[in-house]
C-alpha cells in the first residue's frame, strides 16, 4: 500500500485496444493505493452520446459538427460500485455496460479522431491528474496528456492475440460476435488509432516498453509493481 509520506507520481500506461492494459492499470492502483482513469471510457461515453443522437452509426462517418456542438452538454463523472470497480457516468446515467457493446467500438476510433474532442477529454483529464497519485490509461497519455509522467508503459501484443482476449470479454459478457469480426474491429481501430493527425498512438520517447503476448496476469501484474518501486525510488 501507498504510504502517505510517498512521493506520490504520475503513472500512464499506453497501448493498443484490448493489449491488457486496463486491467494490469487498475491492478498496480488497487495495490499501490492510487486513483485509475480509464480515458478509453471517456472517448467511449461521447460516442455513446453521439450514437444515442444520431450523429454516427456502424459503418458512417461522424457529423463532426453536431459532436463538436454537444461537447459542452456531455458531462463524464466516474463513480466507484461497491466492489471497487470504477463505473463511468453520462450526464449522471450509469454507461459503464453500454460503452462496451460492439456498436460503441465499431464508432469510438472516428470520433476519438476529432480535434475538440480530444482537446475537451484531455484538459478533464489533466484536471483529474493534477494531485498526482493516479494511473491512466490510454494511447496518447504519456505523449500528450502527462508528457511529464514520472513513469510511462507502452504495451504492446499482437493482433490476433488481442482479439483472442477481446472475444473471451465479449463471449463471458453473453455479446454475439466472432473471432472476425472482433480481430476486424482490433486492426482497424489500430490502424485509425496510429495513423489520425491528432495525438496518434505511438511511444514515448521515455516509456517502458511491454510485450505481453506470452505472459500471464500474474507475471504482468508482477513486473509493472517491480517497475513502480524503481521509479519511485522504493528499491
Ligand atoms: O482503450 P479503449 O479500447 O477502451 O479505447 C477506446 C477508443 O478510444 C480507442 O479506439 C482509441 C480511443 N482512445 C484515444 O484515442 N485516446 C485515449 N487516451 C484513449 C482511448
Amino acid at each position: 500500500m501507498n504510504q502517505p509520506s510517498e512521493k506520490k507520481i504520475i503513472i500512464a500506461i499506453d497501448g493498443f485496444s484490448s493489449s491488457g492494459k486496463s486491467s494490469m492499470a487498475r491492478q498496480l492502483a488497487k495495490s499501490i493505493g492510487y486513483r485509475y482513469i480509464d480515458s478509453g471510457a471517456m472517448y467511449r461515453a461521447v460516442t455513446l452520446y453521439a450514437i444515442e443522437h444520431g450523429y454516427v452509426a456502424p459503418g458512417r462517418d461522424p457529423d463532426v459538427d453536431a459532436v463538436e456542438a454537444s461537447l459542452p452538454h456531455i458531462h463524464i463523472s466516474f463513480a466507484i460500485a461497491p466492489d471497487g470497480s470504477q463505473i463511468t457516468e453520462l450526464n449522471g446515467r450509469n454507461v459503464e455496460q453500454q460503452i462496451r457493446s460492439m456498436a460503441v467500438s465499431q464508432c469510438v476510433s472516428p470520433i476519438a479522431a476529432i480535434p475538440q474532442v480530444r482537446h475537451a477529454l484531455v484538459a478533464m483529464q489533466q484536471q483529474l491528474g493534477r494531485d498526482k497519485g493516479i494511473v491512466m490509461d490510454g494511447r496518447d497519455i504519456g505523449t500528450t496528456v502527462f508528457p511529464e509522467a514520472e513513469m510511462k508503459i507502452y504495451v504492446n501484443a499482437s493482433p490476433q492475440t488481442r482479439a483472442q482476449r477481446r472475444l473471451a470479454e465479449l463471449v463471458e459478457k453473453g455479446v454475439a460476435t466472432s473471432f472476425e469480426e472482433v480481430l476486424a474491429n482490433v486492426i482497424s481501430r489500430d490502424h485509425i488509432d496510429r495513423t489520425r493527425a491528432e495525438s496518434p498512438l505511438r511511444k514515448a520517447p521515455d516509456a517502458i516498453e511491454l510485450d505481453n503476448s506470452t505472459m500471464s496476469i500474474a507475471q504482468q501484474d508482477a513486473w509493472l509493481i517491480d517497475q513502480y518501486h524503481r521509479i519511485a525510488g522504493l528499491k
